[in-house]
């Protein structure tokens, strides 16, 4: 079996209770790696998880700037001091009912930013401050992996606070990101999985109307929704140094050849 080099790499997944982070959790496990499972309000969602001396549950709101400094302290104290080699941005929130911007409330908007964005923002800042704690001959496995979204390329009606936290974190955060983090591991990367629909528990309820997997499918040339593995793997694969050691400020869009938004039918015109 090729080696992907993260035997014992220390990696913290944040959002882990959710459909997506289950499965990176499994994965990056599976892969002998040391696993941080971070969750906020469902620690229940990690039941199906073995219990083992690699995993280490950690919780924390991430709107809450000393919440996300006590995960970093919590994820290097469960894993024998050792420091956060990876950090996978995977948490999200998005309110599922439609709301137009002439419609959306100032509460939601600042929600959707603080959770998706800033959350981010205070979490890549409490990973860069801890690197001290990897050891030198360890800076080359440390990786960042956003998890973006088709919302944040294409935009998405009725979900623009949403559609604007994952492009902010597809390219200004991230391209930001890739440049500054080399001044404290040269060979440090950070690159984006962008996901089209997921077949995860959060949207079950969405992808039971069929117009809504039409609209989706209706520009994909692949003609199907995303598993959780199917995103896992990509995601694996640019933690890797092994694979991706020469690959940085990429956006990887997982979604069939998705061309865009479905936005009239014949009707419609
Ligand atoms: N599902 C899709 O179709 C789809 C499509 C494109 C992109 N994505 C992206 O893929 C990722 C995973 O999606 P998913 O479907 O697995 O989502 P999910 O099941 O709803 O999981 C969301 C996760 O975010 C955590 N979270 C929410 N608010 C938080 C907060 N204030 N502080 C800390 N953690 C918080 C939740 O923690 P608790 O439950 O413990 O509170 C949960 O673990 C997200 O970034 C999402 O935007 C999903």
């Amino acid at each position: 079996m090729f080696d992907l080099g993260l035997e014992s790499t220390h990696t913290l997944i944040t959002g882990s209770s959710g459909g997506l982070g289950l499965e990176l959790v499994s994965l990056f496990l599976s892969q002998g790696s040391l696993v941080t499972a971070h969750y906020n309000s469902n620690p229940a969602g990690l039941d199906s998880i073995p219990s083992s001396s690699a995993l280490v549950k950690a919780q924390a709101d991430v709107e809450k700037e000393a919440e996300v400094e006590r995960l970093f302290v919590e994820a290097r104290e469960g894993m024998g001091g050792k420091g956060v080699e990876v950090l996978v941005v995977n948490h999200a929130y998005i309110a599922l009912n439609d709301a137009p911007l002439s419609k959306m409330t100032l509460e939601q908007w600042n929600k959707t930013i603080n959770i998706n964005l800033t959350g981010t923002f205070l979490l890549v800042r409490a990973f860069l401050n801890q690197l001290h704690y990897v050891p030198e001959n360890r800076k080359h496995k440390i990786a960042v992996v956003f998890i973006g979204s088709t919302a944040g390329l294409f935009g998405e009606a009725g979900h623009a606070d949403y559609a604007c936290s994952k492009s902010a974190l597809m390219t200004g955060l991230a391209l930001s990101l890739k440049n500054e983090i080399v001044t404290l591991a040269p060979r440090a990367r950070v690159n984006v999985v962008a996901p089209g629909w997921i077949k995860t528990p959060a949207v079950a309820s969405l992808l039971a109307d069929p117009d809504v997997v039409y609209r989706a499918l209706a520009t994909t040339p692949l003609k199907k929704l995303a598993d959780p593995r199917d995103v896992a793997t990509q995601v694996l694969a640019l933690a890797s140094e092994t694979l991706s050691g020469h690959v940085t400020g990429q956006v990887v869009m997982v979604h069939g050849g998705m061309e865009g938004r479905l936005l009239n039918r014949e009707a419609d015109i």
